[in-house]
């Protein structure tokens, strides 16, 4: 089973992210690891960390001469800004006074019950894990799966089509998406220009009046066959697992496949896809549209998977919302520390990520094999088989 974890705090001397269940023999490009790192931490309302950070994974093990060997990968991501916490943060007893408490919970953060539920006397340790830091963990584990998935001729993209109010104004395509990928500047990861001018207007408004805005991002597979995920478990269905991947993910409050949402307020000879058969994919069967978002039943039909996260604006407010002194218990603003404002973009690359690491177990699932090789083999086969239907 393809599995991951990640460590770290958030100001600690480094994020650990492990990976294991990768066939042997996938070619794994440093560059690329690098490159999604960065494309993490980019975009327009991003905070004073990201220019302190320039994250790079450093491999310990399970790739030897540039391949996986099937042993459990290790991978090590260093905070540069650990250098200003080693006495506020340190891992032996260090000197109390030296304590950066974050002393008043922030609404819509994890501080509150987080402290609660560790019996903390201030959010800095629930702060340090919740952060979203860790989400660039994430990101080098779901290079990896996506190289997996590249062997086998499946793409993950993302783009950003919604900040705040602003809405990305006209249909796209894959190509759009996969060439912004490819973009050496990011500002809010949209494939038309103008939507992304209101985007960044809707960022600059919460820039001036000390807020936050959120927003949806879309993630894409592409090149996926039908038959991948089963509608026979209820823990097995590609949906519900996409939907839990990309939930956990730090401010993501609602998960939508397809038209999922409008679907509701439609009826269903509006939504569903009519079925032809005059297609040139892995089948002859084709599809007038994609509105189930690519998974029926639980399972891959051939067409793009596409997923969108619902992000809430980020908590950490620089005109804070009335908390409480976990000192005193007396009525004070909420605790600020230095943050983002806006984070769709990024948001999206990590979700990139996890549904890689989601769409990549169910390959590994379905077509197993203990080295790419036979995995190849396995998929060659089976596409064989359904393109004879
Ligand atoms: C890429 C990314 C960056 C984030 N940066 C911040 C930040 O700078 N400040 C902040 O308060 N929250 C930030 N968040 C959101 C918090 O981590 C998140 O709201 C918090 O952990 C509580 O979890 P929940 O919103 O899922 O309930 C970020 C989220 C993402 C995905």
């Amino acid at each position: 089973m393809l599995r991951f974890t990640t460590a770290g705090e958030s100001h600690g001397e480094s994020l650990v992210a492990t990976v294991s269940g990768m066939p042997a023999g996938v070619t794994v490009e440093q560059e690329f690891i690098d490159r999604e790192l960065w494309r993490r931490q980019k975009g327009y309302g991003r905070g004073g960390r990201m220019r302190i950070e320039r994250d790079a994974a450093h491999i310990l093990s399970g790739v030897r001469h540039g391949k996986t060997i099937g042993s459990p990968i290790a991978m090590v991501l260093a905070n540069n800004d650990w250098k200003n916490w080693t006495e506020i943060l340190p891992v032996e007893a260090g000197d109390a006074t030296k304590h950066k408490a974050v002393a008043s919970p922030r609404p819509g953060h994890a501080d509150l019950a987080g402290s609660l539920k560790y019996d903390f006397p201030d959010a800095r340790y629930v702060l340090e894990r919740a952060s979203a830091r860790e989400s660039a963990a994430r990101v080098a584990a779901g290079a990896m799966a996506k190289l997996l998935l590249r062997a086998l001729g499946v793409e993950v993209a993302s783009h950003v089509i919604r900040v705040g109010k602003a809405e990305l104004q006209r249909p796209t395509t894959w190509d759009e998406i996969a060439a912004l990928q490819l973009k050496d500047e990011v500002l809010l990861n949209c494939v038309d220009a103008e939507s992304e001018a209101a985007m960044k207007a809707e960022v600059d408004a919460v820039l001036r009046t000390g807020d936050t805005v959120g927003g949806v991002f879309e993630v894409v597979v592409h090149g996926l066959p039908p038959g991948v995920g089963t509608h026979a478990n209820w823990d097995e269905r590609m949906d519900g697992l996409l939907a839990q991947a990309v939930m956990s993910l730090q401010a993501v409050k609602a998960v939508e496949i397809g038209r999922g949402v409008t679907a509701a307020e439609s009826v269903g000879s509006e939504v569903h896809d009519a079925i032809g058969y005059d297609g040139e994919g892995f089948t002859k069967f084709s599809r007038e549209h994609n509105n189930a978002g690519g998974i029926e039943g639980g399972i891959s039909n051939g067409e793009d998977v596409v997923v969108r996260g619902y992000l809430k604006p980020i908590s950490t407010l620089r005109r804070p919302l009335g908390s409480v002194s976990f000192e005193t218990r007396e009525p004070v603003k909420a605790a600020y520390e230095r943050s983002d404002v806006c984070v769709v973009p990024a948001a999206g690359v990590a979700a990139e990520a996890m549904v890689a690491l989601t769409v990549a177990r169910l390959m590994v699932e379905k077509f197993g094999g203990d080295s790419l090789r036979e995995m190849q083999r396995n998929f060659n086969g089976y596409c064989e088989q359904i393109r004879a239907y």
